[in-house]
């Protein structure tokens, strides 16, 4: 049984390729470039995109299984040939909903619409924020200044293991047909919180300033292009953004216990995600 697992260069792709390798499993990482993707050796990688059907065969073929991601241009076509699965793993967002005003949850709800409509058997992981959102501060903690729009706003964020041992539990162990799991980190912590531990981690003090919305609006802009992710870095998508991080002001964000309850550990904390990424802000 090969699992195919597509976004091979995504934290949460590349942490799932890792753990279903080491737990014995078949994995197949396909990505549109799977040589900067830093994966594991040993692993099958094949070049996909699933924005071009000329490139599915070579992904699907011998395949059971697949991790896929919400945000890919090309996802319904790619459902239409991926009929036979008999399982998908869809990473989608907190509150998916198709009906959704806000941008973000209605672009994952209706991914997760066109995977029902596809008859395939699913599975449909809904994190909330995740701690390598965090990166984009790597220079910001080396240099001692973190500026953010709201230095009070609250985030229970998930480090991309946890949600990746969800998917690999989803994908190799019953009863998790159907199912949506809301996933969270364990604690909400503000930003000021959450850059006070990446100082620890980087052995220095880092301060926090309140950032302007349009340098705010331009560096997020600029990060997601960064990434090719221009569709997600609409416009409406940031301000749906920026209304959720000023809607936590003060609010600590609730926090659920599906990693625990799926994997049987406890889902790891913001420092430990930082510990994991200490070469990244020190
Ligand atoms: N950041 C958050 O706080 C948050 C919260 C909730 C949900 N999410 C969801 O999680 C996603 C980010 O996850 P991540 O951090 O693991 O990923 P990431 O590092 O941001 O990378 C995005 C992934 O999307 C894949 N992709 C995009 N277009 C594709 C296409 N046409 N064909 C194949 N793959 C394509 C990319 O694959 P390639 O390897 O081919 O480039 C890449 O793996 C978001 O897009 C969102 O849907 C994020």
């Amino acid at each position: 049984m090969t699992i195919l697992v597509t976004g091979a260069r995504g934290n949460v792709a590349r942490a799932l390729v890792g753990q279903l390798l080491d737990g014995g499993h078949e994995v197949r990482a396909a990505g549109r470039d799977p040589g900067g993707a830093r994966l594991p050796g040993g692993v099958e990688v094949v070049a996909a995109d699933l924005a071009r059907p000329e490139s599915w065969d070579a992904a699907l073929d011998g395949v059971t299984k697949a991790f896929l991601y919400a945000g890919t241009a090309g996802l319904d076509g790619f459902l239409s040939r991926a009929s036979g699965l008999t399982q998908v793993v869809l990473l989608s967002a907190l509150g998916a909903d198709p009906a959704s005003d806000d941008a973000i949850t209605r672009a994952h709800g209706e991914a997760e619409q066109a995977v029902r409509d596809s008859g395939i058997p699913w599975t449909f992981l809904r994190p909330g924020g995740f701690a390598a959102n965090r990166l984009l501060w790597a220079r910001s903690v080396r240099d001692g200044v973190v500026r953010d729009p709201f230095p009070d706003s609250h985030s229970a964020l998930i480090h991309e293991a946890d949600i990746a041992a969800v998917a690999a539990c989803a994908l190799t162990s019953s009863g998790h047909l159907g199912a949506a799991y809301a996933l969270t980190g364990p604690e909400s912590l503000t930003v000021r919180q959450q850059a006070s531990v990446l100082g620890r981690v980087a052995g220095r003090p880092v301060r926090v300033e309140t950032q302007d919305l349009d340098d705010y609006r331009r560096e997020l802009t600029a990060a997601f292009e960064a990434r090719g992710l221009g569709s997600v870095g609409s416009a409406e998508v940031i301000e749906a953004r920026i209304r959720r991080l000023a809607a936590l002001v003060d609010r600590p964000q609730p926090t659920t216990q599906t990693v625990r309850e799926v994997t049987g550990r406890p889902a790891r904390g913001f420092a430990e995600w930082a510990a994991d990424h200490a070469g990244d802000f020190s």
